[in-house]
């Protein structure tokens, strides 16, 4: 058991974190001068995302439905926390969108779209944290 929460949460550290390191990626995209550049920075781009950040998720993601099976986890903090949890697979599906489109041409979108990603986990991540965290309850709170 403390294995499995050890290796989740290891997973979701690097999830977590290549979720904001992405961004950073594509805005350096535009700043590539010449062919080489953008190639190279095209492969660390793809790789971070195809080997490093989308293994990170599945491990936490598989982990995290172990730590349901074996804690017996239930409640309304687990209700919310796979909401939000969807919404990261959301976002990471997105990068993972211009991340192929990379293949075929340059980034589409500017650096201030690209630093604009960055709300996206910088809103999410805390929010599951306090879920799991802070376990709150919002819609039976308030029952006499
Ligand atoms: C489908 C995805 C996920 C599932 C099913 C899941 C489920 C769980 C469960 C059941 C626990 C044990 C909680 C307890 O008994 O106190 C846990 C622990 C934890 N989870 Fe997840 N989780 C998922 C993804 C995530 C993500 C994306 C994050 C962070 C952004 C996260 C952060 C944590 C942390 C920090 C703990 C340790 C909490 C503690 O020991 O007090 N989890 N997870």
């Amino acid at each position: 058991m403390v294995g499995i929460k050890a290796l989740h949460i290891a997973a979701l550290v690097i999830w977590c974190g290549g979720l904001f390191y992405l961004p950073g990626l594509f805005m350096l995209h535009p700043r590539a001068v010449d062919q080489a550049g953008f190639h190279r920075l095209r492969m660390l781009t793809r790789f971070t995302f195809a080997f490093v950040v989308s293994p990170a998720a599945v491990i936490a993601i598989i982990s995290g439905t172990a730590l349901v099976h074996y804690r017996q986890a239930h409640g309304e903090w687990l209700m919310w926390k796979l909401l939000l949890v969807c919404l990261m697979v959301f976002f990471h599906l997105y990068c993972g969108g211009l991340v192929a489109r990379l293949g075929r041409e340059r980034m589409a979108h500017g650096r201030t779209w690209s630093a604009g990603l960055l709300a996206v986990p910088s809103l999410l991540v805390p929010l599951v944290l306090w879920m799991v965290l802070g376990k709150p309850s919002f819609l039976f709170a308030a029952a006499p």
